[in-house]
């Protein structure tokens, strides 16, 4: 029997039809795609449909400001348009060049034999101090084998070196006690898996080598960049001929939910070799998507509260985290500068589309959809139509854990005119 849908406030209309299509649940059978993505990735079919709907042309830029998994970036790079990603964590930038990159399959069969004997013959000497949660994910014996992988993956040409460490990040994920649980991570209990880590590792490059069977080009030019998605200007200078036709930008900024990437991806991270005083700098530069992340030291643009967050920031009770308040009004004014500066650097006529949800807070439901409508428009875009693809919470066992109302999903679309 179908639920009476909830109304919704201006410029939304539901597209129901997409609510797979804002959830990573697709890509874990996408080719390339499947090599790594985030709690928040969104399918490469949203991508496809946007571009479609918009009519960009080909040989036009596709921007995304928040890269993660790099979905924007291969999907419009596959479709012959130029793709620019930039993203704050380097282990975006990591997976997405590494998804984006031509290879010469031999090359990889010969470097994961030559792997393979220099792990069963290598004495590792690997020293197995290490921090608090890298001991409690992995026994002695996994670390040994790991980092003994890991040596003999980077002796291997520099063309294939990228995949193969990302075929390791894959390994560590599970053999890992700690899992990541949607925008979280839990610890488990298992058996130690040390002898289980070269074939592990073996199984997913040879999975890497199927889905590299029909990536035939051309492809636009495509690559992603470690930078900060409040300053896009910057973009101009450093790609003058790509950004000086930018028609679309498609991306997913964190949610104002709390959840932590530097935290869930720590353990990739120390494997690219960041440090703790790294990871913690990554975490306070990031957006201000909870509560630890800091206003950044720039100067950001004119930024005026919008009415539909005081209204929201007033419901909240006086018992609330204290934290909560300042970092909603820092979530929106950082978006208030990455929406700005996406203006810079659009072209007129181009268009922008964001996948946000809404979040509750101490019970109280943040419309992140309909305020960044109201920030869109004092900045001078116009909006379109935003689509409301799925709503998390319309199930019974859901109405327990997200309260009556529905938290919203939506792609929010706006137009430079
Ligand atoms: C929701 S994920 C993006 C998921 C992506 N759409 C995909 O399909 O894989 C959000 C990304 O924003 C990045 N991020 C956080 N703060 C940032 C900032 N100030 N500038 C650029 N990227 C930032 C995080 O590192 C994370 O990769």
């Amino acid at each position: 029997m179908s639920r009476e849908l909830p109304p919704l406030p201006n410029h939304l209309k539901y597209r129901l039809n997409l609510s797979n299509h804002v959830t990573p649940r697709l890509l874990k059978d996408k080719p390339v795609h499947r090599w790594f993505y985030f709690p928040h990735s969104f399918s490469p079919k949203l991508v496809e449909i946007l571009l479609t709907e918009w009519q960009v042309p080909t040989g036009s830029t596709v921007l995304d400001p928040f890269v993660g998994a790099g979905t924007t970036l291969y999907t419009s790079s596959r479709q012959g348009y130029n793709a620019l990603g930039i993203d704050i964590s380097p282990l975006s930038i990591f997976v997405s060049n590494t998804k984006v990159r031509v290879y010469d399959p031999p090359q990889i069969r010969q470097a994961v034999e030559s792997i393979t004997i220099m792990f069963r013959t290598g004495q590792h000497n690997i020293d197995l101090t290490r921090t608090d949660r890298l001991q409690q994910a992995f026994t002695d014996a996994e670390f040994n084998a790991l980092k003994g992988l890991q040596q003999a993956i980077l002796v291997q040409p520099e063309q294939v070196r990228d995949l193969l460490l990302l075929a390791l990040l894959r390994v560590q994920q599970v053999v890992s006690r700690a899992k990541s649980d949607g925008g979280w991570f839990r610890w488990v209990e298992q058996d130690c898996q040390a002898t289980s880590i070269l074939p592990a590792f073996v199984d997913i490059v040879n999975t890497m080598l199927l889905d590299l069977i029909d990536t035939h080009g051309p492809y636009g030019l495509c690559l992603a960049r470690q930078h900060d998605a409040r300053q896009l200007v910057e973009l101009q200078e450093w790609y003058p001929e790509l950004m000086n036709d930018c028609q679309a930008i498609i991306t997913s900024p964190p949610y104002p939910n709390r959840h932590d990437y530097s935290r869930i991806f720590q353990i990739e991270l120390l494997t690219l070799g960041l440090n703790e005083n790294d990871i913690f700098t990554l975490r306070y530069e990031s957006l201000r998507s909870n509560v630890e992340a800091h206003p950044p030291e720039r100067e950001l643009p004119l930024f005026i509260v919008p009415e539909r967050l005081q209204e929201t920031l007033d419901l909240l009770p006086d018992d609330t985290d204290r934290r909560i308040d300042p970092m909603l009004r820092g979530y929106f004014e950082d978006m208030n500068a990455v929406m700005h500066s996406a203006f810079q650097v659009l072209t007129p006529g181009g268009y922008i589309a964001l996948v946000v949800g809404n979040v509750r807070h101490a019970g109280v439901m943040i419309p992140v959809d309909e305020i960044l409508i109201e920030v869109g428009e004092t900045l001078g875009y116009k909006p379109l139509t935003s689509w409301v693809a799925r709503l998390r919470g319309n199930s019974a066992q859901q109405m327990g854990r997200y309260g009556r109302e529905p938290a919203r999903e939506s792609v929010v679309i706006f137009r430079k005119t």
